[in-house]
């Protein structure tokens, strides 16, 4: 197979036939033109898989046109840095604006109190993991300076999302995992209110959380952490650009924003629902004194007065613009709309769900929703999907599978197309033509309680990470 090697995961590396490799500085550069034919080319061609709609989550317009609305934005302030904000004012405007137009979608202004300190703010990051890990830092800090702790824990549900643990692992901060009983999926806060010590820095609930889309009890959360005075991030970086909408539009979802008053932190992804160009996330707090514990200031450094808001230095002036023209552009009536039809064509890809007794939904999810099965091993369900065109996203213990509904999914045909390949789907599961799924091996559980198993997987994603970065061994240039 000359240069293309194959990594752990099956993938090839790849277009290396078709394009070739490159393994050293080239001499001389290539024609502009020559470079955008190539790559308009490719990304068409990869773009092309999930403008079916059998694509899970992941492009949530999908709107081409508004992409090159976005795209024309960016390309005014890409090359500018929005560290440097005397020679990009603009920036400053952007963030401000991003920032104002996500803490009236999350009602801050119930959180306003007394004095300047206590007015809600945020900022924005590149992502939802950049989110996280900034509350994370944040709090970690707080309690530090405030309460003298420095042995910090969290208290994290287990459905939460991995950039907690990131967090934790790079700030010090020691992680309490909660069980979250499959058949409910959210978490249960009594088990919540076990964990509590001295030391505890934060707990956490998502709106909704990745793996089923459900949403944690987040009043009761609140209340405990009234209670209890400790912190309350609420990770909205899926639902935060989408449940506010859907609440609007009376589906039934609960309050988790800033109405409750426990409620301290919120990430809110613009690069998810808020379509926007993949690079952004709102990071929201309670109030200002707060948000100082992100700010990194270094008065002595010889290169200047060295200062920056988050854990990134330079940031692109584009990505801020086009966040912010994504939502001026769309304005709540656009936000809603969208909205709807998701809500929409969830609910109607659940029925079809729940049409089959021999699948199980996970939870009451809304907008995002996981399937599992007593009957047979779920995967044998996505073999036959994924042969069919469909990318779902595999979960674990127990096995699952989900579909987040994004504005793709909202085609005519698509919730037919569900309807008609789950069918036949089912059938084959009930009789497989060989006893362990071919995805199982990639996306299933493997049991925890093997000595060495679980050392053995970490080992496979390791070798899988290297081949996502390094170029195939050997062949030709
Ligand atoms: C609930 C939740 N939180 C956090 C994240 C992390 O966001 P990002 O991938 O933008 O870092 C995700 C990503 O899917 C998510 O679903």
């Amino acid at each position: 197979m000359a240069d293309e090697q194959k990594n752990p995961m099956g993938n090839l590396y790849p277009y290396a036939e078709r394009l070739g490799v490159i393994r050293s500085f080239p001499e001389k550069g290539r024609p502009r033109q020559e470079i955008l034919d190539e790559l308009r080319e490719v990304a068409q061609e990869e773009d092309s898989f999930w403008q079916t709609g059998q694509c899970s989550g992941t492009m949530y317009c999908g709107d081409t046109e508004h992409y090159a609305f976005l795209n024309e934005v960016f390309a005014n302030y890409a090359h500018v840095n929005a560290l440097q904000r005397d020679i990009c004012p603009s920036a400053t405007r952007f963030e401000g604006e991003i920032t104002a137009m996500a803490l009236d979608m999350m009602n801050a202004s119930a959180a306003v109190g007394e004095g300047d300190d206590a007015t809600p703010c945020g900022s924005v990051t590149s992502g939802g993991t950049e989110s996280i890990i900034t509350s994370v830092l944040m709090y970690r800090d707080k309690y530090r300076a405030e309460r003298g702790i420095t042995e910090p824990e969290m208290i994290l549900p287990t459905t939460a999302h991995p950039a907690f643990e990131k967090g934790a692992h790079l700030f010090g901060v020691k992680v309490v995992h909660v069980p979250v009983d499959p058949e409910v999926t959210t978490v249960d806060v009594d088990l919540v209110r076990e964990q509590i010590n001295d030391n505890t820095i934060m707990i956490v609930g998502s709106a909704g959380n990745y793996p089923y889309g459900t949403i944690d009890p987040i009043e009761e959360l609140s209340d405990l952490a009234v209670e209890r005075d400790v912190s309350l991030h609420v990770d909205g970086c899926l639902g935060g650009f989408i449940l506010p909408w859907g609440q609007q539009l009376g589906y039934d979802i609960p309050v988790f924003d800033f109405r409750l008053p426990g409620v301290t932190t919120i990430s809110a992804d613009t690069h998810k629902y808020g379509y926007g160009l993949k690079g952004t996330s709102v990071l929201l707090c309670r109030d200002r004194a707060l948000r100082r514990h992100q700010y990194f200031t270094t008065p002595e450094w010889p290169g200047g007065k060295y200062n920056s808001p988050g854990i990134a230095g330079s940031r692109s002036g584009g990505l801020l613009a086009s966040a912010w023209a994504s939502m001026v552009s769309l304005g709540r009536e656009g936000y809603l709309g969208y909205a709807k039809a998701i809500f929409e064509t969830a609910f109607a890809m659940q029925d079809v769900v729940n049409s089959h007794p021999e699948l199980k939904m996970m939870g009451k999810p809304t907008f995002c929703f996981s399937f599992s099965s007593d009957r047979f091993d779920i995967y044998h369900v996505n073999d036959f999907m994924k042969e069919r065109g469909w990318r779902f996203n595999g979960q674990q213990y127990p096995n699952a599978i989900h579909m987040c509904v994004t504005r793709p999914q909202t085609q005519a045909g698509v919730v037919e197309k569900f309807a008609e390949d789950l069918d036949a789907a089912v059938k084959y599961a009930l009789d497989p033509p060989n006893e362990a799924p071919i995805t199982g091996a990639v996306y299933g559980g493997v049991p925890k309680d093997v000595p060495g198993l679980q050392d053995l997987v970490r080992g496979a994603l390791v070798g899988y990470l290297d081949s996502c970065q390094d170029l195939p061994p050997g062949g030709k240039s």
